[in-house]
């Protein structure tokens, strides 16, 4: 069996099954509501729990800072299992409260900071959450960048040689989503990191949905920078996440938009730029959040990433093919590779009008609708979506008694 270090110097074995009546018991939400929107926001430990509101009871009786100062090591904590999950080195990593965040701060660091030109390119995919396109879209506004959108294959992935054919000379960045918001789809990360490399391109990726639930390693992937929530399949606090910068990347580019934890003011009119990935953070950040995080990554640490995927995908086959047999239903995932996000459509339904049905019958869904992912919703004809996402603590039972309630739900 394959071994990583844990924090403690103990073996932490890499493949295992999960305890699942643990992780259930570990988990205060799972007796009240059968939570199927872990693409929305994951039900966090009740180690998360309690950390944030230990901090936040030290915060009010000792003082903000005075109570960071004492709790230093384990605030810290969230960068070294960060990454240690993705295969970086911790000087990599920097706390963000949100992906889209941590996209963006990448993002212009390299348009603004690199001064690209009219006729630059950026080459994305498809799947492209709405955030991330905006981003596109304002740089063409701003700077007069051009927008290529590489081919996806017949199964609705990106095309790999397509992704090569969209990289010429002008092209400044790669931009993918991993998983995309509104469906199972896995997109061929690890390759578009191949073609990236040989084209000398610096690659974005968007880990939003895919990192806790799916094995993200930016070596194998070969990206130079890494947007990841917390809230998500991580099962941290909202308003967190963080951002990976390839060390190299760090070091060449500037980050928009400073502060004196960014950046020393090292004389009236020079500044320094701090280190590594931490220039992308800013001082003041929720405490008790990051330290919620640390706590969530460490969690998974402890499980392996390997035997939650394996769960996942075991759960979000099983929901697919329960959904599949239900009249009216129309499974919506694409990919040669799915996900725990399994997102679908019913005849003749109003899918928001179901989730607040189903919602009320204690089972948590999601609505995905076009205007979160336009390229790809738009290109299929898709305005909304019912969208069902698992996580390890999901139990056939609970995805038994979905399928019925939104069967009833569907009769009406
Ligand atoms: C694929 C994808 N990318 C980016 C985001 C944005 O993440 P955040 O809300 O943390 O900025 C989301 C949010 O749902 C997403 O699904």
């Amino acid at each position: 069996m394959a071994h990583t270090r844990n924090p403690e110097g103990t073996d932490r074995p890499r493949t295992r099954s999960i305890d699942v009546e643990k992780a259930r018991s570990d988990t205060p939400g799972c007796e009240r509501v059968v939570h199927l929107n872990n693409a929305g926001a994951s039900l966090p430990t009740r180690a998360v729990l309690e950390a944030m509101i230990g901090h936040l009871e030290l915060e009010a009786l000792t003082g903000g800072y005075e109570a960071a100062d004492l709790e230093a090591p384990r605030l810290d904590r969230y960068a070294d299992a960060a990454a240690e999950l993705i295969g970086a080195s911790p000087d990599e990593i920097a706390f963000s409260e949100n992906a889209t965040r941590a996209w963006n701060a990448v993002f212009w660091a390299l348009a603004l900071g690199q001064r690209w030109q009219p006729g630059d390119r950026v080459v994305c995919s498809r799947a492209e959450y709405a955030s991330n396109y905006l981003g596109f879209l304002q740089a063409r506004r701003l700077l007069g960048i051009e927008i290529v959108v590489a081919p996806t294959d017949e199964a609705g992935a990106l095309d790999i040689e397509g992704l090569r054919a969209s990289i010429d000379d002008r092209t400044r960045l790669v931009a993918l989503t991993h998983v995309p918001t509104h469906g199972g789809l896995v997109n061929p990360v690890a390759e578009a990191g191949v073609v990236c490399r040989s084209a000398g391109v610096p690659y974005l990726l968007d880990a939003c949905q895919s990192i806790g639930q799916l094995p993200v390693d930016v070596e194998a992937i070969g990206c130079d920078a890494l947007a990841v929530p917390g809230r998500k399949f991580l099962r941290g606090p909202r308003g967190t996440g963080f951002l990976y910068v390839r060390r190299e990347l760090a070091e060449a580019v500037e980050p928009i938009g400073l502060d004196y934890h960014s950046a020393d003011w090292t004389a009236p009119d020079r500044y320094e730029l701090r280190a590594g990935a931490r220039r992308f953070e800013q001082f003041e950040t929720s405490q008790a959040a990051k330290l919620g995080l640390g706590v969530a990554i460490d969690y998974l640490l402890d499980l392996g990433i390997d035997a939650v995927a394996e769960r996942i995908d075991m759960l979000a086959t099983g929901l697919r093919a329960r959904l599949g047999a239900l009249a009216r239903v129309e499974l919506t995932d694409t990919g040669h590779v799915r996900s725990g996000i399994v997102t679908c459509r019913v005849d003749g339904a109003d899918h928001a009008e179901l989730k607040t049905i189903l919602r009320s019958r204690g089972f948590n869904t999601s609505v995905a609708s076009a205007p979160s992912a336009l390229l790809d919703m738009g290109a299929r004809g898709l305005d909304t979506l019912l969208r069902a996402s698992v996580h390890y603590y999901n139990t056939d039972d609970e995805l038994d008694r979905f399928a019925e309630a939104l069967e009833g739900a569907i009769r009406g």
